[in-house]
């Protein structure tokens, strides 16, 4: 039998920002919902959570949350416990829990359940389960973040599974090869144009992309015992019927209706006359295959002046420096371009100094557009990603000191995911202390970060050099020799991504 069980196949180390209470907060806001109070403590759980990643560094960026990851695969347990206890974190633990008998744990209620790819990895009583432990644990005025594959746009993808099962039906290898011999299958088929590639596109883009995944990511989605695709209005129901309320979409740009469709269908979402109408018209015409809904336990919403009075006071930054920042995002078919003085300027001030709307129309570059047009702006430039909502408290850049001899990295999470993951995948989550959020980091930026750490300045392009020696690796540089490329993409860290790790915190100068 070629397919794997859930209990017992590790899955990926990913970090998944949309998870942090700020930002559920802030989708429930933009949506006119009250967010869950944080600054005084909280209580979280992560249902599902795998290897406890994201759960590790959000306990880290909120010491004054208590948080919980259940999973009930002992491996992705005993990791993150591991996790937790290198970091040194007091307000977390994990428990080795099958939902379908978790009834038998006494749980308490949360203000925030977090199900991230778990609901179209599970089998229809476990998906009720889950529905009751929601149902059963969520505070009054909780947040429940739901995340999953959907229909319509799974459907053109489901027949691949189907396909790698019957191919790898007879093979005793493990899991891994077995999900590589299926990647190879239906590579071979879409270059040779199998019909059933010619007639779906959107299978032939969805093959392309899990190519560059992890392969531990692609065993669960082509090989796991149990997936489904799920319409957006049969979860809705599902979570209506445990007593939540939909209140948005953690896609960001999904939230408006300006981004979530081209032109032609605006004024088909502007006639629907409920929020359901609006995301099952939506998810038809992008054909969206997967979904990251938010939901809040509770009925009420706010009035437009709570609305914009807790707007205002969200303090946004930037994960990025100004010549980095991507002044034109592509949301499927729809272009976004940030584009005139308020956005200029906004991009400008943030990517130094996070600040509120409240703050912003106080300066007077931004005193005659006024809080209404200076929070729209800041609502479309958060939905292209580049900038975030942050923790109150988020003090931009005080004393940048780029010229250090070492650096260090201040975050204990920080350093046990370089020790344990460097070099192993495209990408970081690392979390930003400073802002209480995690970012994505490119491979090679958290390789020369950590260089900078261990090594004094002039010694750092050897130091790279070193590490990619050793790990057998090689990152693709910009002309010359090796060791002359390595410094200048050193250099270029300097000057570019350094300041930027400085004022979030991910790294210091050492003492
Ligand atoms: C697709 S993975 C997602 C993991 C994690 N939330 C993430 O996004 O990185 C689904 C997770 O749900 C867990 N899971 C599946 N069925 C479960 C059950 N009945 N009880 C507890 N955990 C379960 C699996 O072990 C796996 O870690």
């Amino acid at each position: 039998m070629s397919i794997v069980h859930a209990k017992d196949t590790p899955y990926t180390w990913g970090f998944y920002d949309e998870l942090n209470p700020i930002f559920l907060n802030y989708v429930c806001a933009l949506n006119g919902h009250h967010p869950v109070p944080i600054k005084d403590g909280f209580s979280y759980c992560d249902l599902g959570c795998g290897f406890g990643v994201t759960a590790n560094g959000l306990a880290q960026l909120f010491p004054q949350g208590k948080f919980t990851g259940i999973d009930f695969n002992e491996d992705h347990i005993a990791t993150a416990t591991e996790l937790a206890k290198d970091c040194g974190s007091t307000n977390i633990e994990f428990m080795t829990l099958d939902v379908n008998h978790i009834t038998d744990a006494e749980l308490p209620q949360y203000d925030f359940i977090i199900l991230h790819g778990v609901l179209s990895w599970v089998d229809p009583g476990t998906r009720e389960n889950i529905r009751q432990f929601v149902a059963d644990h969520i505070k009054d005025d909780g947040i429940v973040y739901v995340s999953y594959n959907s229909l319509p746009g799974w459907a053109a993808l489901a027949p691949l599974r189907d396909v790698v099962l019957t191919h790898t039906a007879g093979m005793t290898t493990d899991y891994l090869m077995k999900t590589q011999a299926g990647l190879d299958y239906l590579d071979f088929m879409a270059t040779n144009n199998a019909a059933f590639f010619v007639d779906n596109p959107p299978a032939r883009e969805f093959l392309a992309e899990i190519k560059t995944r992890d392969i531990e990511y692609v065993a669960h989605e082509l090989l796991i015992e149990f997936t489904k695709a799920y319409y957006f209005h049969q979860v809705a129901a599902e979570y209506r019927s445990a007593g939540l309320s939909y209140s948005g979409n953690a896609d960001l740009y999904l939230n408006f209706i300006d981004l979530a469709v081209p032109a032609e269908f605006r004024e088909i979402l502007l006639k629907a006359t409920s929020r359901f109408e609006f995301e099952s018209r939506g998810d038809f015409i992008r054909n969206q295959r997967f979904r990251k809904d938010v939901y809040k336990n509770s009925r009420k919403t706010m009035s437009e002046e709570e609305q914009l009075e807790t707007l205002s006071h969200i303090v946004f930054g930037t994960s990025c420096m100004v010549p980095e920042f991507q002044t034109s995002v592509a949301f499927g078919d729809v272009e976004l371009k940030y584009a005139g003085d308020v956005f200029t300027g906004l991009i400008e001030v943030l990517s130094t100094t996070p600040k509120c709307a409240a703050e912003l129309v106080q300066m007077d570059q931004f005193k005659a557009y006024g809080l209404d047009l200076v929070i729209d702006a800041l609502k479309f430039l958060s939905a292209g990603g580049q900038v975030v909502p942050m923790r109150e408290n988020a003090n931009g850049r005080t004393d940048l000191d780029i010229d250090a001899d070492r650096y260090s990295i201040p975050a204990s999470f920080n350093v046990q995911l370089l020790k344990r993951r460097l070099l192993q995948q495209d990408a970081l989550g690392l979390i930003a202390p400073k802002a209480g959020v995690g970012i994505s980091v490119s491979m090679a930026d958290a390789l020369f970060a950590l260089c900078l750490v261990e090594a004094n300045k002039d010694e750092v392009p050897n130091w790279v050099f070193q590490r990619l020696l050793e790990a057998r690796q090689e990152l693709q540089f910009e002309g010359g020799t090796e060791t002359e490329a390595i410094a200048a993409a050193v250099e270029k860290f300097r000057a570019t991504r350094l300041p930027k790790f400085l004022e979030l915190g991910i790294l210091e100068p050492a003492e």
